[in-house]
């Protein structure tokens, strides 16, 4: 996707995109290790016209270094909360990667308290400024930070559940990468869906359901396989040896997910990502599973298929970690 991308925006800057309405995005945390590259990205989407890059400090740098690259979008960097109001002044995407990421031992739980301060003056202003956007939310803990923004957002009067979702892409991008490896098939020809929440045992690939199915791999492989995924975060955390967690890899991945929201809200069909919303696919209220994008954000969230026998005991086990995590988002606005 990214090579086509890449190949549109050359043509979006030549002009062929003209015509196409063209959209407002926001990364908020843009000076950040995954707000750069993400920012970059978003700069050579060709449905971009507009990107507002957002941070407490460091924007403007960041955002004169960005405008540089030769596509469409106009880019303006805002620094600190008094510039926040016009950096999402009517945005149709803000994707948020604010907030502090994991040092080595470290769970993301761990980063709860300072994090959800930070997403909720975040969504607050995204209620005041831009009610409309679809957000795709990145700091973590995604579990809790989701509930957090919906519960913000209800406050307001301004809760849309089609617009809010949690971004697992990553964990999509990670389980894709080790499979192919694993099955000796081209990565970008495998897809493997991948559902429950984004922390440890709440991620679960859907290996039985991953396309194509390879024939060489035993109950041992798929074993290691979704360890590796439910893991991958923790893989980077341990080998960046205290300098943070994915960056480059999750910005790849932000970017994947709201270009599939720009295409979706461009008018596209049959645009399907595993996302984290509210959902009625099990008892928890929050759940991330494949989802039907449209032109208002969730058109469809579709159901778990047939699981194996291990994939249904792993959904069993996820359960009570992601029913605590959410009540622990929801109570932070709501009050235990
Ligand atoms: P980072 O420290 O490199 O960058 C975070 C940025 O947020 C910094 O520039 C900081 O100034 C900014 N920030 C802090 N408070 C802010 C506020 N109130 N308003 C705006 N910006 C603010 O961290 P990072 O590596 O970019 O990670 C960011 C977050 O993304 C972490 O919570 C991390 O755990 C999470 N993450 C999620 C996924 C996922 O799959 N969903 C993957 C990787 C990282
Ligand atoms: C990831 O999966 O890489 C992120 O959630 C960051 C982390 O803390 O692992």
């Amino acid at each position: 996707m990214l090579g086509s991308v890449l190949r549109k925006s050359a043509r979006a800057s030549a002009g062929i995109a003209r015509g196409s309405r063209g959209y407002k995005v926001a990364v908020l945390g843009a000076a950040g290790g995954i707000g750069q590259p993400c920012g970059l990205l978003m700069k050579m989407n060709p449905l971009v016209t507009e990107l507002s890059l957002y941070d407490i400090a460091g924007t403007p740098g960041v955002a004169a270094d960005v405008s540089h690259v030769n596509t469409a979008a106009q880019v303006k960097g805002y620094a600190g909360e008094a510039e926040l109001g016009a950096a999402l002044k009517d945005c149709d995407v803000v994707i948020i990667p604010a907030g502090v990421p994991r040092k080595p031992g470290m769970t993301r739980d761990d980063l709860f308290a300072i994090n959800g301060g930070i997403v909720k003056g975040l969504v607050e202003a995204i209620a005041d400024n831009c009610p409309n956007a679809m957000i795709n939310m990145i700091s973590n803990p995604v579990n809790s930070t989701v509930p957090i923004a919906a519960e913000v957002l209800k406050a307001k009067g301004k809760y849309d559940p089609k617009k809010l979702f949690g971004v697992t892409t990553l964990d999509v991008v990670r389980a894709k990468t080790f499979y192919a490896e694993k099955a000796g098939l081209e990565t970008s020809k495998v897809d493997v869906p991948v559902v429950g929440g984004h922390a440890g045992i709440t991620i679960l690939p859907l290996f039985s359901q991953a396309t194509p199915q390879a024939k060489n791999l035993s109950a041992d492989d798929i074993d290691a396989l979704t360890k590796r995924t439910q893991d991958g975060g923790t893989e980077v955390v341990a080998a960046k040896a205290g300098k943070g967690s994915a960056t480059l890899s999750m910005a790849y991945a932000g970017a994947l997910f709201a270009d599939a929201c720009l295409r979706a809200k461009n008018g596209e069909a049959n645009i399907v990502e595993c996302t984290y919303v509210e959902s009625k696919v099990t008892k928890v209220p929050y759940f991330s599973s494949k989802v039907t994008l449209g032109r208002d954000g969730v058109d469809t969230v579709h159901g778990l298929g047939t699981l194996s026998a291990y994939e249904q005991s792993a959904l069993d086990a996820m359960m009570p970690q992601l029913e605590s995590e959410i009540k622990k988002g929801v109570d932070f606005i709501k009050g235990a």
